[in-house]
């Protein structure tokens, strides 16, 4: 049997979308269906105003343009996570602190971004890893106190709550991922959530995101012509993108529950092994989060182990996976001056973690066949 590690889930009604935005003949950026998008994640998630963009990572760096990051400036944020998180703080000429993170969750650890806030301190980017929350209340209480902004890369968080918020709804700007490697897809694509936030701001994400013109303003009749009135560039997705993740979004909680199934399938039959001699920890969720289930995991006590059973499973034709290799140990990460030994939690993570195919398509003969041959491994251990 071959299991690929993920395929994107469609609920059927894509490509009937994607007909009616052609039809319509509006297939650029912020037509019939980005509205309609648009409208349904801030309705579902509570969210003061969302702007659809190309990409998370392009989400990522409007934040920056919109706290007016500059070289001088520190800005807080894992080092286990996706270069684009760095590259938003990089891409503006300020500096990446990397901060270590929690043992449990694999998230940021509060208490290591205090011990690194400075005077430059400007931001901290919480990155909520495998769609379950970070400790938002203990961020939102430093952020508070050291004057800093928040801006949450919840590129895997979409449809996920921290006590009472969804993710992306408690920072001051959030960023969403609908990769095609994520919960609901549109291809590429992504979202900029601005919470709070004067209506300064939301006027000028709008202008950042269409190419520093006030077309946006024109468009609702504000001005008669429209114009270049400050920076900006193109995260205007194709209304064609959106027409797809219209038909993911309006079935989220149908995929979330299927995904969910899957992963308490995989729960229950591997947490018999833990504590073990072997295998250090599983996928958590803390009793005050709910995840949207995006990875599963199994942490093991060494690299050799991992590597050991990743092969095995591979031979077996089950695509597994792991990441991210540290930012602060990747090449770049070593050129800023870090040292792969700066952060011993976030390395041993790295070395030993293993990601096991998640989604809803994966069938109950693959599931079985997957648990079955990591419980055969694991009895040669
Ligand atoms: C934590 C994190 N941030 C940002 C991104 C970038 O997302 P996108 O591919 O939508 O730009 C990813 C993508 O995997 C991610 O995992």
């Amino acid at each position: 049997m071959r299991i690929p590690f993920n395929k994107p889930y469609l609920t059927g009604k894509e490509i009937e979308y994607i007909e009616d935005s052609l039809r319509r003949g509006d297939i650029g950026g912020d037509g019939y269906y980005t509205e309609k998008v648009t409208s349904l994640l801030e309705s579902r998630f509570s969210l003061d105003k969302v702007l659809m963009t190309t990409s998370c990572t392009h989400a990522l760096e409007m934040a920056a343009d919109l706290i007016e990051l500059k070289e001088g400036d520190e800005v807080i944020l894992p080092s286990f996570t996706f270069p684009s998180t760095a590259n938003s703080v990089i891409n503006r000429g300020a500096k990446p602190v990397f901060a270590e993170i929690k043992k449990t969750t694999f998230n940021i650890d509060p208490s290591d971004i205090e011990k690194k806030i400075t005077d430059k301190t400007r931001a901290v980017i919480p990155v909520h890893y495998a769609g379950v929350g970070c400790e938002m209340e203990q961020i939102h209480y430093l952020a508070e106190k050291y004057n800093l902004y928040i801006i949450e890369d919840a590129a895997q968080g979409v449809n996920a709550i921290y006590k009472d918020s969804y993710l992306g709804g408690i920072g001051d700007f959030a960023c969403y991922s609908f990769h095609c490697s994520k919960n609901y897809v549109s291809g590429e694509g992504g979202a900029l959530v601005i919470n709070n936030c004067s209506n300064e701001i939301k006027d000028r994400a709008e202008i950042i995101r269409d190419k520093g013109t006030n077309r946006p303003h024109f468009l609702r009749g504000e001005v008669d012509k429209y114009t270049w009135v400050d920076k900006g560039s193109s995260y205007l997705p194709s209304d064609l993108l959106m027409a797809v993740l219209y038909a993911q979004l309006e079935e989220m909680d149908k995929i979330k529950h299927m995904r969910e199934k899957i992963f308490r399938r995989y729960y229950d039959s591997l947490k018999q092994f833990l504590p073990g001699s072997f295998l250090d920890s599983i996928s958590y969720i803390p009793e005050d989060r709910d995840s949207n289930y995006h990875i599963f995991y199994l942490k093991f006590n060494n690299r050799e182990i991992r590597d050991f059973v990743m092969n095995r499973l591979q031979n077996k034709g089950i695509t597994v996976s792991f990441h991210y290799i540290p930012l602060h140990s990747s090449p770049m990460g070593q050129k800023l001056g870090y040292r792969a030994e700066d952060l011993e939690v976030t390395l041993e993570v790295a070395a030993t973690i293993l990601r096991l195919p998640l989604y809803p398509d994966l069938s109950d003969e693959q599931l079985t066949y997957i648990i079955e041959n990591i419980v055969d491994v694991f009895k040669e251990l």
